[in-house]
């Protein structure tokens, strides 16, 4: 029988190994990992702005403000969804030196090299978010490599599922000694839970009843968020997460070969452009043109013949209060985007019966 000690210390090996890192914090989920991080940036002097998508998980944003940090957010492309190096020369114009770089939907991100380009002539830190690309390559190496520091997540809907835990890689010693050395109970994290769907769903009832769709319904959001960030890691976990890191490949190839059935099957609708080299966590595509009615009518005929489809995400800076005019193709895209699922759950049958129910759903939306 494996000790509790040599499981931990097995996993610590192989992310550390597998992402060419010396040292690995694990945590209760990836989004905590930013409070200690950006504290320790606070104390090197960074000021207390970062750059990041606008499009996200609302929780990396509710971490941001649980560590009073300033977000400046940033429009995605339409293409991916992920921000472009355009973007990132914005924001470094604009005074940002920290950033938080996302490969959304497990595409690598093309601003990755941009990045590293300033970083040669500019202190600016990145802080790399793999939670949903684990598994995924760019220029030769794995997404997870990239930042000073990388996260990774084994949370709910992640290509690792054991409902919980995440995990922070880096070189410096001195960030993860911060991080671990981290007194989580200081923060506000230990309130007591909030049902934040049930928040959510209230915000978005009153937006669609709403003929403007005031992205005001949404304001505020955020600090629900926040009371449902803390978590503290579990053993538990140690032995399913290296078990199924054990067969990454094959679960990677698994969801690529579902990302393809839906790329052949799916009718009317714009592919993300998808990086060879992905590890696809959703199938996501855009219908262009949609109003948010329309999205929601599609969306719920859709699910109405059993197909599970989801419309992730929101746009992140309406969770914070802010209308954000200059960030429209977050909100064409939030608007027009669509996820079916590539998970163990959904099998090829299953793919394919999704594929036929939203090909038929949009013949008839568009009947
Ligand atoms: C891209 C991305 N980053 C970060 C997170 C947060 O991960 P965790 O739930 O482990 O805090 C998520 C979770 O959904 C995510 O999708």
């Amino acid at each position: 029988m494996k000790l509790r000690g040599s499981a931990m210390a097995s996993l610590h090996d192989f992310l550390a190994s597998s992402y060419q890192r010396e040292h690995v914090s694990l945590l209760g989920r990836a989004s905590i990992a930013l409070l200690p991080i950006l504290d320790f940036l606070a104390r090197e002097g960074f000021s207390k702005k970062i750059a990041l998508p606008s499009f996200l998980c609302p929780s990396p944003l509710a971490a941001i403000c649980e560590a009073e940090w300033e977000p400046y957010f940033c429009d995605v492309s339409l293409v991916d969804g992920n921000v472009s190096s355009f973007e990132i020369d914005k924001a470094v114009a604009a005074g940002v030196n920290v950033f938080f770089l996302v490969h959304l939907f497990g595409n690598p991100n093309s601003a990755t090299a941009r990045l590293l380009e300033i970083q040669k002539t500019k202190k600016i830190f990145v802080i790399e978010d793999a939670c949903q690309a684990l598994g995924a390559w760019h220029n030769g190496k794995p997404c997870g490599t990239f930042g000073d520091v990388s996260l990774f997540s084994f949370g709910h809907t992640k290509t690792i599922d054991v409902k919980g835990g995440g995990a922070a890689l880096t070189d410096e010693l001195l960030l993860k000694e911060y991080i671990d050395s981290f007194d989580f109970k200081n923060s506000s994290l230990l309130r007591i839970p909030t049902d934040v769907s049930g928040y959510f769903y209230a915000a978005q009832k009153a937006f669609f009843a709403d003929p403007d769709h005031s992205p005001a319904h949404f304001s505020g959001l955020v600090d629900i968020y926040r009371q449902s960030l803390g978590r503290s890691w579990n053993e538990s976990w140690v032995d399913p997460i290296l078990e199924r890191l054990g067969h990454l490949e094959k679960v990677v190839a698994l969801r690529r070969e579902k990302q393809q059935l839906y790329r052949e099957g799916l009718q009317g609708i714009v592919p993300l452009e998808w990086s060879e080299n992905a590890s696809p966590w959703r199938y996501a595509f855009r219908v262009p043109g949609l109003s948010w009615d329309q999205q929601r009518q599609l969306s719920e005929a859709v699910r109405a013949v059993g197909t599970n489809l989801s419309n992730w995400y929101y746009p992140t800076h309406w969770m914070y209060g802010t209308h954000g005019s200059h960030l429209e193709w977050t909100s064409q895209f939030s608007r027009e985007i669509f996820q079916l699922w590539l998970d163990d759950d959904t099998d090829f049958e299953m793919v394919n019966q999704n594929i036929k129910t939203f090909n038929e759903a949009y013949q008839r939306f568009h009947g």
